[in-house]
């Protein structure tokens, strides 16, 4: 058998990407997934470079693998994901317990071919070395043996930028179920990969490459398969779903998750992200019409309260088209949870930017903020911007707007409580409490048994934290 730990980092399309390569290794019959890296035979480490901060995460990780490889020679590292795909060289020059670099728009494909090749290798040369129980030295008389484990090892110890073009769709591509033992069941689908909208800011589109929508026929089978499995969650991914269209028949966003709420089975559908400037509410009135399957739970990246730093970061809508599809979102799904990202610090960014940002906070109430400090991303047009604000400045504002947020958070939350949601339940946390989740995926704890985890249950709120939820079952 060999050993495989899968190292995530990043975004959710990274968290399917690495299920979908999870479960096909474990597919092959001779890997099984260990819970540390000093039992692996194989390390995957997929790959976060949307700031710079995560960058020096994934690098920092990266080094303190050196010392396993140096106690066990065979053990193959594989960096995978979006650093990979503009870094391969500098990865590979800079750590060289690495053994391998394929990019988050490399085609899967030929990944999977070269993994499936690497696991027969890396399962021999365990097995050598457990017959000979040494490491080093094989028998001297047993020249076929040592020949082979020679052979294997100037192998398994090679470099290789695994660098190709996608030609076809892998179905690796479409992402995966995670299936761990007591907990729910959750199903990551790709509906389309990359982005078109070059934000100035933002690397993704030099990472993932240009956006690719995926046939609907090919989602919808993968879908209903899962469903056969007994996933009772499913997300939709993508970079800007509203843009997603099928190659096919040019249908939208809004008939592919019409299509599938009217699959059969009990489940809950999200997505993320939508972009404003083409979110519809032709989407909201779809997910209106199927409450009991599409969840409202709405993100939509706000970035920036001001319109000129909007413009700048080139995200092509106004502050007032973004409060309209807001005021949209409370009108018809009035229960709806909001969520957002914004960047603080951008290039430009006044004190009175930054207080049209903390005006919008007040206005929408958000349940939930993603916020960050700028950082300045190689081929990007941004990176180019004159940038005059401090350090000090930008953490400064980046405390006050968390600060402030999480205040909001508590109020949101407080209101919840007497309320009763259908929630469904995720597994049992450390602190022995069940976790579920409401529709618009408020964290509701409870204390009941685990045969409720993957099922849909009535929690009435007793009491409301800032993170959490109290709940007590419903019969
Ligand atoms: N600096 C800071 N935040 C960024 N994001 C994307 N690129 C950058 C960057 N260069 C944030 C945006 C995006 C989220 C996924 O990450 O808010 O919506
Ligand atoms: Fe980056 Fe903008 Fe594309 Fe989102 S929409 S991935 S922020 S370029």
């Amino acid at each position: 058998m060999v050993n495989l730990f899968f190292k995530t980092y990043g975004c959710q399309a990274n968290v399917a990407d690495s299920q979908s390569l999870e479960n096909y290794l474990i597919s092959l019959g001779n890997v099984q997934v260990v819970e540390n890296e000093n039992l692996a035979d194989l390390i995957l480490i997929n790959t976060c470079a949307i700031r710079d901060k995560a960058e020096k995460k994934v690098s920092s990780y990266i080094g303190q693998l050196a010392e396993l490889k140096k106690n066990k020679t065979y053990l193959n590292i594989g960096v995978i994901g979006c650093m990979a795909s503009y870094l391969k060289k500098e990865i590979l020059t800079r750590f060289d317990h690495v053994s391998f670099v394929f990019g988050a728009k490399d085609d899967l494909n030929i990944l999977k071919d070269y993994l499936h090749d690497l696991v027969l290798k890396l399962e021999t040369i365990k097995e050598i070395y457990a017959h000979e129980q040494v490491h080093e030295q094989v028998h001297e008389k047993d020249n076929k043996v040592k020949f082979e484990l020679k052979r294997l090892k100037k192998i398994i110890n090679s470099k290789n930028v695994i660098n190709n073009k996608v030609k076809e769709l892998s179905d690796l591509s479409l992402g995966g179920v995670k299936n761990k033992d007591k907990e729910l069941k959750q199903s990551f689908i790709n509906i389309m990969t990359g982005c078109n909208n070059y934000c100035s800011y933002c690397i993704v589109p030099f990472t993932r490459g240009r956006e690719k929508s995926y046939p609907s026929n090919i989602l919808l089978d993968r879908i209903k398969r899962d469903l056969d499995l007994g996933v009772k969650e499913i997300t939709l991914l993508g970079q800007n779903v509203n843009s997603y269209k099928d190659p096919v028949t040019n249908n939208g966003f809004e008939w592919l998750m019409e299509q599938v709420a009217n699959l059969t089975g009990e489940f809950w559908v999200r997505f993320v992200s939508a972009h404003p400037k083409d979110m519809t509410i032709d989407l909201l009135k779809v997910i209106a019409d199927h409450q009991d399957k599409l969840c409202t739970f709405i993100h939509l990246p706000l970035q920036s309260g001001s319109n000129k730093i909007l413009q700048s970061m080139n995200r092509t809508y106004t502050i007032e088209k973004y409060m309209e599809q807001i005021d949209w979102v409370k009108k018809i799904l009035p229960q709806a949870t909001i969520t957002t990202d914004i960047i603080v610090g951008f290039p430009g960014e006044t004190e009175q930017d930054y207080l049209m940002t903390r005006k919008i906070i007040e206005q929408v109430r958000y349940d939930l903020i993603y916020s960050f400090i700028y950082s300045p991303r190689k081929y990007t047009k941004a990176a180019l911007m004159l940038d005059n604000c401090s350090n000090e400045e930008k953490n400064k504002r980046l405390q006050e707007l968390q600060t402030r947020q999480m205040e909001i958070c508590f109020e949101n939350n407080l209101l919840t409580v007497g309320k009763t949601f259908k929630t469904l339940v995720e597994k049992r946390l450390a602190n022995g409490k069940l976790l579920a989740r409401t529709k618009g995926n408020l964290r509701v704890l409870c204390d009941s048994k685990d045969e409720l985890v993957g099922t849909f249950v009535k929690l009435k709120i007793k009491s409301a934290g800032r993170a959490n939820l109290i709940g007590s079952l419903i019969e």
